[in-house]
């Protein structure tokens, strides 16, 4: 397994790699979810590459970037079974180099949601994932659905540039309980542990009520919003009933539809969705 930092680094290694090359993008601190990521590239590419990168640019300053979890080695000793040809490890000086002005944007689709509580949040991801697609190369690139929007959000961007790489979105991995597999999952006491099902339940709640017939956006939103407000320690942060292509809020669910929802539990901050078909 090869492991790069530089762009120099890079291109050595990318000229070594048989094509398909599929690029798994993370900030580290890998979970079954990443690693699901990683096997469903090496079903479908000759050559994986995974980026290991947190992205300054994806946060805000009152977010968590210096508590953001990280452990290189703990992520090399998990790729390295999992038959990765190359990890790409840049600093922020290579992703930022200094006098750094070019961004990359995508206006509507990230206005609701995650964009609307986390002001720049997908300007840093599409910019930051743009670097790693015009470094690399790669012929596809594959990202998780528990973060709906970034998918929806780099699927237009891709579109939109005209980066000829196939975007690949794999299932959400759960742990038994429910609870959605994250990073941040990790600064949670056993209490808030037990306490963060509380997304899964009522996202399942609210399908049931989908599944009987209902399709009222408002009355699928309440269903998740009782169920959240039963748990002492979880507070919402938006429950949505969203238009699966545009993320526009819904009265009535006619085609595709995203239920999400963004809640605290302690000071960790959890997201979740089901797509309804
Ligand atoms: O989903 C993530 O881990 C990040 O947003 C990504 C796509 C690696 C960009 O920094």
């Amino acid at each position: 397994m090869m492991i790069v930092t530089s762009m120099d680094e890079l291109r050595i290694g990318r000229a070594m790699l048989d094509e398909p090359v599929g690029l798994v993008p993370t900030m580290g601190f890998l979970h079954e979810g990443h690693l699901s990521l990683v096997r469903k590239a090496k079903e479908e590419c000759l050559s994986v590459v995974v980026s290991i990168f947190v992205n300054p640019t994806q946060f805000s300053p009152s977010e968590d970037l210096d508590v953001y979890p990280r452990d290189l080695e703990r992520d090399l000793r998990l790729l390295d079974p999992l038959g990765v040809n190359m990890v790409w490890t840049p600093t922020p000086d290579v992703m930022y180099p200094p006098g750094f002005q070019t961004w990359v944007e995508v206006e509507k689709l990230t206005q609701p949601l995650e964009g609307a509580r986390r002001p720049g949040h997908f300007r840093g991801v599409t910019t930051v994932v743009s670097k790693l697609f015009a470094g690399l190369q790669p012929q596809r690139a594959y990202f998780g659905q528990k973060d709906a929007q970034q998918a929806a959000v780099i699927r237009r961007m891709t579109n939109d540039m005209n980066f000829p790489i196939d975007i690949v979105v794999c299932p959400i991995v759960r742990e038994e309980d429910g609870l959605a597999m994250s990073s941040r999952n990790k600064n949670l006491d056993p209490q808030q542990r037990q306490a963060a099902t509380v997304l899964y339940r009522a996202l399942t709640e609210a399908r049931q009520a989908y599944d009987a017939g209902q399709r009222g956006a408002g009355e699928l939103r309440r269903i998740m919003e009782d169920v959240i407000a039963g748990e002492p320690l979880a507070k919402v942060q938006y429950i949505s009933c969203a238009d699966y292509d545009s993320l526009d809020e819904l009265e009535t669910v006619q085609g595709k539809a995203l239920l999400s929802m963004a809640v605290y539990v302690g000071k960790t901050r959890l997201i979740d969705n089901f797509v309804l078909q």
